[in-house]
């Protein structure tokens, strides 16, 4: 069969890696992917919103399968938009309905489902410029610090957590005013929770689901988890504390209800849920959803999936995915990534890559990189992740460590203490 698959990060890189894998797969595209998915398949130039580009290019090069990365076209319907149209009707999309895609596309809908199905969370509200007064009436019962989210996609920047109580105040009505646009004319207030979060990823056709390997991601830019945030440092699959235990936990309170909810309330949902969880004294508690996958996570979880992929994603299109086996890879795995400096702040692109051939023991799945004049050059701010096996974390964290210090180009950044907190 021949697959699209959109997105163009390390994300992107790593699904198009073990797509490839799979000896169903006789063509893949990537939309527009970047200088490491044109290593596994053909880059197409094309954006991952560009619903009309891609009807057409699906259409003329005879595509079986769209495989969503990025939560944008999701939640912008694509899933629908190929539901609908008569020529698209019979190619699965894998990913939810726009319907589903709220639960990312808008927190208050999240917290809302959440609520409905009594999976645990935060306790919150969520206001609108309207409500300004009660908002701040609600913020009085809060305890510090305070946690403010723009109900809609921020580009990942939609989270202010304040702690001083007039200060949570102010910003809570410049959010109001159009700090993130349209995405915050409503925002969340929830309380604030304490605990180290992780990472689970289910794979649902929308009857039953099956639970990916979890992971835990480095979010801040300075080691020992300091400085601003980023998209992601770094990943460690497994993660030591979601035990069996704490896992059944997640299963029985978080995935059931989740996928039954969805059900219970005619969702269209075939693809990843991304439950984005905090461990508060060992009981799971969301903190969010994701209607994709992680990044990078994905970038250490495709290392532990020994499962052909698209049999799985097949079984989610046919709705049979209870018949299909997941087996996971018994080592550990993780990725340490590298960025250019300065980045999440300003940074320069263009930077020449060396080194990248020099590396056998680790798979780099390159996140902003672009071919320049024959080279490889650095194209964002998150530029390569360094993956790698690894009897258990320390020994796959060496690897990819010691292969970090390989790779050059100029400014280069990455943290050397991803996983320390496990
Ligand atoms: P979100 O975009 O909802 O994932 O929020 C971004 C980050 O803010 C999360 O990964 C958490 O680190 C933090 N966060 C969000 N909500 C809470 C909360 N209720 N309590 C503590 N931390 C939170
Ligand atoms: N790693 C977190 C995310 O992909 O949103």
């Amino acid at each position: 069969m021949n697959i699209l698959l959109l997105g163009s990060g390390g994300r992107e890189n790593a699904l198009a890696w073990k797509i490839k894998q799979s000896p169903k797969v006789e063509k893949l595209y990537i939309a527009p992917g970047n200088a490491g998915t044109a290593f596994v398949g053909t880059n197409v130039n094309l954006s991952a919103t560009d619903f009309e580009g891609i009807r057409k290019f699906t259409l003329d090069n005879n595509i079986n399968m769209v495989v969503v990365g990025p939560e944008d076209p999701l939640v912008k319907g694509i899933y629908d938009y190929f539901k609908n149209d008569p020529e698209l009707t019979r190619i699965p999309v894998i990913g939810p309905s726009k319907d589903g895609a709220r639960l990312e596309g808008s927190k208050d809908f999240a917290k809302a489902f959440m609520m409905r199905h009594h999976i645990p969370t935060a306790r919150y509200a969520s206001f609108t410029a309207a409500q300004y007064n009660k908002a701040c009436a609600f913020l009085d019962t809060l305890e510090a610090p305070y946690v403010l989210k723009a109900d809609g996609l921020a580009a990942g920047k939609g989270v202010l957590i304040i702690d001083d109580l007039n200060e949570a105040k102010r910003e809570l009505k410049e959010m109001l005013d159009g700090m993130f646009g349209e995405a915050s004319s409503t925002v969340v207030i929830e309380e604030f929770l304490s605990g180290i979060e992780c990472s689970v990823f289910v794979l649902s056709d929308g009857e039953s689901y099956k639970i990916l390997p979890e992971a835990k991601d480095y979010k801040r830019i300075g080691e020992g988890d300091t400085g601003l945030n980023t998209g992601g440092m770094g990943a460690v699959s497994p993660v030591p504390f979601a035990d069996k235990e704490f896992m059944q936990k997640v299963e029985e309170r978080i995935v059931k209800p989740t996928i039954a909810g969805l059900k219970a309330e005619n969702i269209e949902y075939k693809g990843f849920i991304f439950f984005g969880l905090i461990n508060v004294k060992n009981e799971p508690m969301v903190i969010e959803y994701n209607v994709r996958m992680g990044d990078p996570e994905t970038e250490a979880v495709m290392l532990r999936i020994a499962s052909d992929l698209v049999d799985l994603f097949e079984g989610t299109a046919n709705g049979n995915l209870s018949e299909k086996e997941l087996k996971t890879d018994p080592r550990s795995a993780v990725t340490v990534m590298l960025v250019s400096g300065g980045y999440p702040g300003n940074y320069e692109k263009g930077k020449v890559i060396t080194g990248i051939d020099q590396i056998t023991d680790s798979i780099l799945f390159h996140a902003g990189t672009t071919v320049k004049d024959g080279n490889i050059v650095t194209n964002g701010g998150r530029v390569i992740a360094v993956s790698s096996y690894g009897k258990d974390k320390e020994e796959a964290l060496a690897t990819s460590f010691k292969n970090a210090g390989k790779i050059s180009f100029d400014k280069k950044y990455f943290r050397s203490d991803i996983g320390f907190d496990l």
